[in-house]
């Protein structure tokens, strides 16, 4: 078993990327296997929307996206985690939605069956951002009870650190998508 959080910011120590990896490790102390994966040490470029891509064995964009989305539709939970950047996801994070394009125009699904939405701003856009990402993930199928969301405020790299209320909500949302895995394992 298996969960994979994709990380939309690039700052490899700011805010986002130690909440993720609070949620991760709460994954981890339930014995599932992680992987985090930062989308700017990666080359993902935009969706060329050329809208054929159905037709074609491969996507033609010989970037990183192909290996990432393999990962991503096989993992048995998901976490997307982004700071808000002008009241939404960042770059990265968009692009990397855009390019699941080639999964829909193939009719690939997504086998998780959890996913984690994890959003930090200094002080404005969470809502928006985490509608933007709870759309995205409509394709997984899961319904409201598979779906886990934490949210807050945090600006200067080590300032989410310090925000304990978000720290203990991001162990929240890794250790109940580790319930709700460890309970289809069970059935
Ligand atoms: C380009 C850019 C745009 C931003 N836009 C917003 C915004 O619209 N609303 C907000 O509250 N914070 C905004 N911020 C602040 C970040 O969301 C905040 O610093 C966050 O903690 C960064 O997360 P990170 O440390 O994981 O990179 C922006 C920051 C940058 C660099």
């Amino acid at each position: 078993m298996r969960v994979l959080a994709i990380v939309g910011s690039p700052r490899i120590k700011g805010n986002t990327s130690y909440l993720v990896d609070q949620a991760l490790e709460a994954i981890e102390e339930a014995g599932i296997e992680t992987e985090r994966i930062m989308l700017s040490q990666y080359e993902i470029n935009p969706c060329l929307g050329h809208d054929v891509c159905a037709s074609y064995e491969s996507c033609i964009q010989n970037d990183d996206a192909g290996r990432i989305l393999d990962k991503f539709r096989t993992a048995d939970g998901v976490i997307l985690a982004t700071p808000v950047y002008y009241y939404n996801v960042s770059a990265q994070m968009k692009a990397f939605i855009d390019r699941n394009y080639w999964l829909y125009k193939h009719d690939q699904k997504y086998q998780a069956r959890t996913v984690g939405i994890i959003v930090v701003a200094e002080q404005i856009g969470i809502e928006d951002t985490v509608h933007t990402l709870r759309q995205f993930t409509e394709e997984f199928d899961i319904g409201d009870k598979g779906m886990f969301i934490a949210t807050g405020y945090a600006n200067e790299i080590g300032d989410a650190v310090k925000n304990l209320s978000l720290v203990k909500d991001a162990r929240q949302l890794g250790m109940q998508m580790a319930k709700l895995l460890k309970g289809h394992i069970a059935k």
